[in-house]
């Protein structure tokens, strides 16, 4: 795994929305989708607060750089999870934050009971095409579906 040399990438699971991650979030998910809203501090808390949602913080020398939400539920077929909304920041790209945060959300998934971890990706995000085929993400012969609400 690619490092910064001579700072340290951690990686947590928020357990508060604080107003630190509130500020990261306004500056994360512009760069992840220009129609987004991002979420309120109250909107956090409920997915921090809810068991079938883990926020996953990266923090470079301290600072919140990147973020990724695991979904974890259960269904007939078994228990499944998904990620989603990954996103680093401009700044800490290209230095394998990405991929810590994937690997963790893999590991979190695996000691939740999850038999598999989807995600999806749009063709035009090349860094994150490759990036999850580089960890391992094969893709599926299906169709993805959406039904706007
Ligand atoms: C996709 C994303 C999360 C990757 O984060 P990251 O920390 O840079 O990930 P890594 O360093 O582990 O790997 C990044 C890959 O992108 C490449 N890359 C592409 N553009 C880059 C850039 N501007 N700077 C650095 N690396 C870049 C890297 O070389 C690496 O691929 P390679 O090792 O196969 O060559 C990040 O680019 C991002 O947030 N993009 C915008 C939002 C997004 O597309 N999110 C994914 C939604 S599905």
């Amino acid at each position: 795994m690619r490092s910064l040399p001579g700072v340290s990438v951690t990686i947590e699971v928020a357990s508060e929305a604080t107003d630190e991650l509130v500020a990261a979030f306004a500056r994360l998910i512009p760069q992840l989708s220009q129609r987004s809203v991002p979420p309120s501090s109250v909107e956090l808390a409920e997915m921090i607060s809810s068991p079938a949602s883990d926020v996953l913080i990266a923090r470079l020398d301290g600072a919140v750089v990147a973020t990724l939400t695991l979904v974890t539920f259960r269904i007939p077929t078994g228990v499944r999870s998904w990620i989603e909304d990954v996103v680093v920041d401009d700044s800490a790209r290209g230095h394998g934050v990405g991929e810590q945060l994937n690997r963790f959300a893999i590991e979190l998934a695996r000691s939740k009971g999850a038999t598999t971890v989807d995600l999806t990706s749009r063709p035009s995000r090349e860094a994150a095409n490759r990036l999850y085929q580089r960890i391992g993400f094969k893709p599926r012969d299906t169709n993805v579906y959406r039904y706007d609400l």
